[in-house]
Formats: structure tokens, sequence, C-alpha cells
């Protein structure tokens, strides 16, 4: 029997034909998912799953974003075709965010034919409205690439206070400027000295938009506050530029069907990727792309953060509205992640890619540590990994899960009670709260919608510890075991067990329910437990009575300290592509000794450290007094340095291939990495490291001080 005696409030729902189209920025396919792209993708999910859970007709696409550049330079780099490259990275992206319980209804690929098609049609109706315009300009130009060159793959000497080195858009001393504005600009891709080149392109010129937008902003509700003023603030206060939106060829994207030679840059086809991957779904679902953004039942939400507003809030709409598409309701935008307080590092192991997370943690941590510091507004959001711990700790394991655990290995001995017994109106209030917390969720402040759970969850600790079950229990076998207790009282002691465990159970799994946007994981836990789905927000109004529960099976670990410290030690090995590409930085003209450039598109240069980081690695000149071969060992050979006085070092190197007679090395002077922490190895301890260039194998160079150094020398 199901009690039914708690009023249940009716959602929209899709009685109502509205339908929620969702979608979460399109990641870059050059490079892995890491923590940061996962505030936005827990943040869209959990969204999503809401709406669902609510009854909504809601959808959710997204896709890899796939053209451009730094693609094709990022697949030269493998040796692999970008379809090849991209594919590649497709399957990372989709593994990733599957086994972070991030469920599109769809992922496509802006390299679709959906996304062509699309294109195509935006196209059309821009020309239509007359916005874009074709003009001749003046870019950089890589000979030895044969490409115009991105901002980003551009370094020089900054215009304005002379500092080497800079990038092509900005410099460390503040200065903004245009990439033909640096002195003797460089290719950060072949190091070549770069020439002026004129060219066609085509803009759009979107200050025609202006009223359109202005319009947008104040009446429509569909940015956060703080963003509108942002806009008007930066944007609108002056001419808006047109936007430069087509790339010669070579570039990987689509070509402009009535501008032949050059194509659409990213950022113009990007934003339609959503499009693409809609119609995709459409197509599986006999439906259009239409049927969602033509009709006015359609609310449209993109989740975005907040380093690519002005595309999808300025560039965006214009071209929606051109088409007559419709408007994003909301454009809902988040801050950055920091970790610790600070920009996410590699050489501190918190740039930490998704894959990394997964080998040492639970995903469920992270969905909900996320979703407690998620807010519905534009700040920032900082992960402190002890904090995590904390929070995991107490309020999952102490409090949500401690419910279950405690209750549910005796409900599976009884079974749940026939009628939902008296329980001081407990459940009626956690009922009671469903709208409160559901508007929690709907603006995107799941912290909020957590403390709010969290205190129902407090309530039926409460609740349980003074029932006690475990001590009902233990006057139960007693009672079974002695031979005068009369079967009415062990009936009734039955009973009182049962009905504690009931209670218990019940009020988890409100919790449970409300949960389950956040933690999908332990709304299924949930489900085999108590045999039942969890499909229907509503179903926290409605006691579960009268049915078996399983086996209780443990649901959730604690965070463990040691699956911490793995995550971030693994962290500090992995260095992914994208923020990786950075070009050579000598200030002498390379092109004259037309040197390859092949070595540093092996290994882009590493991100910038301080002076002080650099003085940490005591490098000092040392004499190689002994060198020989270690037989058990393919690569290495066991070295011996002096540092000068009687003080020596014992190293085992990896250069045996590239110095196949060692003794030729006695007496050489060499670069020493001196406070290396020790290892031991099976040969004996390495005391250190040599200085040494090349890829590997044959190709090592051992590098050694010009003449006049002697040991024990620093070098600085
Ligand atoms: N490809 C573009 C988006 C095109 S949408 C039509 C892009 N890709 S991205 O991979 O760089 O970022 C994807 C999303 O993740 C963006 O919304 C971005 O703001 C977000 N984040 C990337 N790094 C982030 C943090 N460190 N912190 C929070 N969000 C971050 O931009
Ligand atoms: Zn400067």
């Amino acid at each position: 029997m199901r009690a039914a005696f708690f009023h249940a409030t009716l959602c929209g729902g899709s009685m109502s034909g509205r339908k929620i189209l969702v979608t979460s920025a399109l990641p870059y396919a050059n490079g892995a998912i890491h923590i940061g792209h996962l505030v936005e993708y827990i943040q869209t999910d959990v969204w999503v799953r809401f709406q669902k859970l609510r009854g909504e007709n809601c959808r959710y696409f997204c896709a890899d974003d796939t053209h451009g550049a730094a693609i094709t330079i990022s697949a030269k780099k493998k040796g692999v075709s970008e379809e090849e490259f991209i594919a590649e990275v497709r399957e990372q992206h989709l593994a990733d965010f599957s086994d972070f319980g991030i469920q599109f209804d769809n992922y496509g690929s802006t390299n679709s034919p959906e996304t062509r098609h699309y294109c195509e049609e935006f196209w059309k109706a821009l020309r239509k409205a007359d916005l874009v315009v074709e003009r001749e300009i003046e870019q950089l130009y890589d000979p030895t690439e044969g490409r115009f060159l991105a901002d980003r793959f551009i370094k020089g000497t900054c215009p304005k206070c002379g500092k080497p080195d800079q990038y092509g858009d900005s410099c460390e001393c503040g200065a903004v400027y245009a990439p033909t504005d640096l002195i003797n600009p460089r290719s950060a891709l072949s190091g070549a000295t770069l020439e002026l080149r004129k060219s066609r392109h085509l803009f759009v010129e979107i200050e025609k938009a202006r009223d359109f937008l202005v319009h947008w902003i104040d009446a429509s509700d569909a940015l956060q506050p703080e963003v509108a003023n942002y806009l008007k603030g930066q944007f609108l206060s002056n001419d808006l530029f047109p936007w430069d939106i087509s790339r010669p060829a070579p570039y990987f994207g689509f070509e402009i069907p009535d501008f032949p030679g050059n194509y659409w840059y990213v950022w113009y086809d990007a934003p339609i990727g959503y499009v693409g991957s809609c119609a995709q779904w459409c197509k599986e679902h006999g439906q259009t792309a239409e049927d969602w953004w033509l009709d006015k039942n359609t609310d449209i939400h993109h989740f975005i953060g907040k380093d690519i507003t002005y595309f999808h809030t300025l560039f965006w709409p214009t071209t929606l509205n051109a088409a007559g598409f419709n408007l994003p309701k909301k454009v809902h935008i988040h801050g950055f992640l920091t970790v610790d307080g600070e920009k996410m590092s590699k050489s501190k192991g918190t740039f930490i890619l998704a894959r990394s997370y997964l080998n040492h943690l639970d995903p469920s941590y992270l969905r909900y540590f996320f979703s407690s510091k998620t807010t519905g507004r534009v700040d920032d959001l900082d992960l402190n990994l002890e904090e995590l711990e904390l929070k995991v700790n107490a309020d999952l394991v102490g409090v949500v899960v401690n419910l279950a655990s405690r209750t549910a290995k005796f409900a599976h001995e009884t079974g749940l009670s026939a009628e939902y017994p008296d329980d001081g109106g407990l459940f009626q209030e956690a009922a009671s709260k469903s709208e409160e917390i559901a508007a929690a969720y709907e603006v995107c402040d799941y912290g909020k919608a957590i403390r709010t759970i969290l205190e129902c969850g407090y309530r039926a600790n409460q609740y349980v510890e003074k029932m006690a079950p475990w001590t009902i229990k233990k006057e139960l076998t007693k009672l079974q075991k002695d031979a005068n207790a009369s079967p009415e009282a062990i009936e009734a002691t039955r009973r009182r067990l049962q009905d504690a465990a009931t209670v218990g159970l019940n009020l988890f799994r409100q919790i449970a329910i409300y949960l389950a946007p956040i933690l999908p994981d332990l709304a299924q836990k949930t489900e085999a437990l108590l045999n039942t789905k969890i499909n229907d927000w509503n179903d926290v109004q409605t006691p579960l009575v009268g049915a078996p529960v399983s086996e209780y099976v443990h649901m959730m670990a604690r965070v463990s300290r040691d699956g911490i410290n793995a995550m971030i030690e693994e962290s500090k090995d992995t260095l992914p592509s994208e923020n990786n590409e950075q070009g050579t930085t000598d200030g002498q003209g390379a092109g004259q000794w037309n040197d390859s450039a092949q070595p540093l598109l092996d290994e882009p240069l590493a991100d910038t450290i301080t002076i002080d980081d650099f003085m940490k690695v005591d490098l000092r000149v040392g004499r190689i007094i002994e060198a020989e071969q270690v037989k058990e060992a393919r690569k290495l050979l066991r070295l011996k340095l002096s540092l000068g006085g009687t003080e020596t070092r014992q190293v085992f190197a990896g250069i045996k291939a590239a110095y196949p007679e060692p003794e030729k090395l006695i007496g050489r002077l060499v670069v020493f990495v001196a406070n290396l922490q020790p290892r031991q190895m099976k040969f004996g301890l390495s005391e250190g490291m040599i200085v040494a260039a090349g890829p590997g194998g044959p190709d090592v160079f051992v590098t050694s001080p010009d003449e006049g150094a002697v040991p024990g020398m620093r070098l600085h």
C-alpha cells in the first residue's frame, strides 16, 4: 500500500508543450578535460538532471569544438591528420564525461555535416541582413609555416616597455597592442621572422545590431545583472568593432561558400555546433532542429564560463536574431576554478586532468563539492582539497549515507512497515521543503539547495539516534532467545524495530531524491536498495511502505588522503598540450641560421617561472672522474663526478646509447643538478643528474661549460 496523504505539486512538465534546450560550451578538441572544465559540465548536468526529474522535456546538447589553427598544429605535432586527431580526442572527452556522470542527450562535433548546414543557413541570414563586409587587412605571416598567425603564436619585444618575448596581444607590463605593433615579431611556431602581408577578410558589422543588443540585454532577463553591466560598460559604451570572421587557407574548418579559399573563423561555427548537435539528436528522434530553435515554446539555456562571455552575449544573439532563431532565455555564466586559492598550476600538481582525478577519487565527491560552491553568480570558485575531504566526509558519509547504513540492515530483515509510522512530522517537514529546494536548483544556487537538504538530514539522524534501532535489535534478539517471552512482546518489539528503520530509510530516500541531480550514483544505489526507481521529484511526497529492502551495500567511502596525494603526484607529470604552445625565445633573429622548428614542436616551452623558482635548482660544474657501463642496465652509465676538493657524487645517467665508449667522457666538465633528491636504484644510489639535451636514445648531448669554469662553480 502507498500512503498518499501529502499534497503533490504538479510541475509544468511536457504537458504544457514547453521544451528546454540546454548546452555547455563546446570543449576545444586540442586538449584533455581538466577539473576547471568540470565546473561547467557538472553544473550543467546537475541542472539538466533536475529538470528531467521534474518531468520537463529537457535535452542537453554539446560537442567538441574542432576547428582552427591550434588543431592543425597539434595534429601536426602528433603526425596525424586533423580528422584523426579530433577523433581520438573525442573518444577521451566522451570517456571522461561519462565517468563523471555527465549525461548528454547528444555529443556532436563542429566538424559535422549538420553544423556545416547551419553555418550556411546562418551565413545567408547574415548576408541578407547586410551585416557582412569585405575589407583588406595587414597581418603577420609566417613564411616557414606558410600561414598567417594568430596572436598567441606570435612573440616579440613589447613596444611599450621593451621587454622581449611577449605575446602578440599583450605584455607582462600590462600593455595591450596589435601583434603588428611588436618590435621584431617572430613566429612562436617556427622562430621565423614574420612578414606583414595583406589579405582580404570578411567582417560582421556588429555595430549595426546595437539597438537589438541593447534591447535584448535590458529587456530579456537572459543575463545575470553583473554580466549586463559588464557588457554595457566594456563594449556597448563605444562603437562595437567589426568581427573578423574569415581566415585564409590553410585553415581547418569550413570553406565559406561565397568566398572561396577562405574559411569561417572557429568562433563563427563553434556556437552553431549547438544547433548541429541538436539536429543530430533530432534526426534520431523524428524531429528537426527547427522544432526546437524556431518554436516559441522552447527555452534555450547556455552554460558558459566568464572568459567566453562576449561571444555568447554579443555575436551569438546577433547571429541567431538575423536568422530568426530563438534567442537564449538564459546565459548562465560561471567563474573560474582556482585550487587552494591560486590558478591551477602544473608545478604544484593542481592542473588536474579529469582522468587523473578519476584514477584516484570518486567522481561523486567533486560533483558534490562543486555543487556546494555553486551559487548562480559569476564569482570564481575555489577547490581546497582539504575542504573537499572534510565536507564529503562530514556531509555525505557522516550525514546522508549514515542514515541508510544505520537502518537498512534492519529493514532488510523486516521489510518496510505496511503503514507509514508516526515520525513526529519529519517526513512531512522534509516533503514541505520540495519547492524551496527546487527553486534553488532552478536558479543554480545548488549551495542553498544542499544546505536545506542537509537540514533534513540532521533532523533525520537525530531521529535515528533517539530510536536507536540497534538497541531495539538487541532487545529483540534477547526476547527471541528467552523461552518465557510472550509472542506479543516479541511482535511488538519487532514492529518497533521495523517502524524505526522504515522512518529512517524513508527520510534517507527523500534526501537521495533531492540530491539525485548532484549524486546520480547515490540515487542508483538507493534504487537498488529500495527496489524502486527514482524518476520523479514528487516521490518525496509519498513514503514507501510495505516493500522489501535489499541487502545493504556500502554506498560511499570516506575521502582518502592518500588518494588526494596520489592525484596531485600524478598531476605533476601530466602536461596537457593546450597550454604549452609557446615558441622559440632566443632574441637573435633565429631565421638567419635556419634552425629547424622541430625541437620546440616536439617539446614546447614550459610555463614561466620566477627567478626564485629557478634558484631552487642548484646547478654546479662537475668533472667526470669515472665512467663505466652498467652491464645489467640497457641504458645506463655509472658516472662519478668531482665537485672540487674531496666532494664526489655518483650518478646513473641514461646516456649509454649516445656514449658507447664511456671512458672518453672521463675528464670532461659537465653541468650537474646538485640538489636533486638522491634515488636508490637497483645498481646503487644516484645522487643527482647531469644536464643533457636531445630526445633520447643515441640523440643525447651532454652539455659543457665554456673554458675557464672549474668544478663546484654554481650556474646562474
Ligand atoms: N571552445 C570554446 C567554447 C566554444 S562554445 C561555442 C572554449 N573551450 S574551452 O575548452 O576552453 O572551455 C570550455 C568551457 O570550460 C568554457 O566555458 C570555459 O569557460 C570553461 N573552463 C575552462 N577552464 C575553466 C576553469 N579553469 N574554470 C572554470 N571554467 C573553465 O572556450
Ligand atoms: Zn611591456
